[in-house]
């Protein structure tokens, strides 16, 4: 369905997903807080990615460098003199704006603007008590730069042979300056990337191959519609100083198609920076061939929390008159977050019929024995199908319901969120039965 961000904005703060930052002091702008749910999803979306991008492959590695790193890296990326927007001042309001974002300067009141002046992006800090020039610092604005700058501890001590990824999930900061689309775009947030080294030559199939490869897992892993994704080409007179080719992978946003993810191939341009500058040698020496090159880079990249967004966006139905079929919730519309199952932040929720003792102690039970694999919660509070809304609606899979026959039969319903179809499951084996529903 169609969903507006409010709505999911509204969700995502009434049931714990997402907060806005520093709320209680009026927040703080581009910077939100992941609650409890909103936790949970984010690193289960970073632990199938892991998964599928690192362990999977048996071609990538992973590492996690350090968020600050010797200024003299970002001399050798460029980001120091390139990673810049071009920003106007309003004279009346002195307001900022993006002077690349014709839009957003037609709707100002004033029309009364500063010359464009370059801004860079990059977080900047101190290392020890002086505030200058000497021991200034730069919170990283991308994790791409710790694997060029590591490329050969890593060859070294993990005996690897080209083609090779090196991955990393990090924190990176950027100093943006116009306002985001809710976590869209945020001034400090998680990318998951890889620096994929390639032989020159083979660049432009690995490349191809990666694309394809981020596609199917979006589709396939993350549950996202293909109708939502759709690629763009960059232009070649508007790509990055770094890039030879960079495509990204779109997500139909309720503003309009917008980059999810992207790759970009980055050639040999990083390594031969930091040799120039470090004077450290950073080629590869083909063991076979005994040559030495500089490998060409290709780059996956996505950030943690633009993906969480595009799924909880993807996942949002509402059911006009509800679904429930128990006589005491109120025929009202429903919500139901349909995330892929093993993605859900709640696995399963423990629900006995009433607030029995005898229900209690085995709903208790089976809580406790399912929290030693995954992430549940024990709800005895409310009607039984106001009790299954609240779990629809932040997505849980399934329900399983404790009963008077339980005590008998040692048996407990499973309700599925999507089907609403119900289970007589035997209570030794809700591990077994989960485990298989989620694959995991
Ligand atoms: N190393 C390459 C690189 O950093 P990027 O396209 O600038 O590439 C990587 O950023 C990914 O991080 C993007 O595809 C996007 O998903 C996410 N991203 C970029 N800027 C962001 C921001 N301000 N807030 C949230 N996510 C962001």
């Amino acid at each position: 369905m169609n969903v507006t961000l409010e709505k999911i904005v509204n969700l995502c703060k009434r049931r714990g997903f997402i907060f806005p930052g520093s709320d209680i002091y009026g927040g703080l702008s581009n910077t939100y807080d992941f609650g409890p749910l909103g936790v949970e999803l984010k690193n289960n979306f970073k632990r199938l990615w892991w998964k599928k991008f690192v362990h999977e492959r048996g071609d990538v590695i992973g590492l996690e460098s350090g968020i600050l790193m010797n200024p003299k890296v970002w001399e050798a990326s460029g980001h120091l003199k390139n990673f810049t927007d071009p920003l106007v001042e309003c004279h009346v309001c002195h307001m900022r704006f993006r002077a690349d974002k014709p839009e957003d300067l037609k709707s100002h009141q004033h029309q009364d603007f500063t010359p464009a002046k370059n801004f860079n992006l990059m977080f900047k800090s101190f290392v020890g008590p002086a505030e200058d020039s000497a021991s200034e610092v730069y919170l990283r604005p991308e994790t791409a730069q710790g694997m060029f700058v590591d490329f050969g501890l890593v060859l070294d001590t993990m005996r690897q042979r080209v083609p090779f990824g090196i991955a990393q999930i990090g924190k990176s900061f950027r100093n943006e300056i116009t306002a985001g689309n809710f976590v869209f775009r945020l001034i400090e947030f998680e990318i998951a990337e890889i620096e994929y080294f390639t032989r020159p030559g083979d660049d432009e199939r690995a490349f191809d191959e990666w694309l394809e490869f981020m596609e199917k897992f979006l589709v396939d892993e993350l549950g996202l519609s293909r109708e939502s994704l759709r690629r763009f080409e960059h232009p070649k007179d508007s790509l990055a100083h770094y890039s030879k080719r960079t495509a990204d992978i779109q997500y139909k946003f309720p503003w309009g198609w917008d980059e999810l993810w992207g790759l970009a191939n980055r050639t040999d341009f990083d390594l031969k920076q930091h040799e120039a500058l470090s004077g450290q040698n950073m080629k590869y020496r083909d063991p076979e061939t005994s040559k030495e090159y500089y490998p060409y880079v290709i780059e996956p990249t996505g950030g943690a929390e633009r993906t969480v967004l595009a799924m909880l966006l993807d996942a949002y139905s509402e059911i006009e008159g509800g679904r429930t079929t128990t006589t005491d919730a109120k025929k009202e519309q429903e919500v139901v977050l349909k995330l892929k199952k093993k993605l859900a932040p709640v696995a399963a929720a423990i629900l006995p019929l009433s607030k029995k003792p005898e229900l209690q102690e085995v709903a208790r039970k089976i809580a406790s024995e399912l929290r030693t694999r995954w992430n549940c919660q024990y709800d005895e509070t409310g009607s039984i199908g106001r009790r299954y809304r609240r779990q629809d609606e932040i997505g849980t899979p399934f329900c399983i319901t404790v009963d008077f026959d339980s005590l008998e039969d040692k048996k407990a319903t499973v309700r599925d969120r999507d089907t609403m179809a119900q289970e007589r499951v035997a209570i030794a084996e809700l591990t077994s039965y989960i485990s298989d529903q989620l694959g995991r």
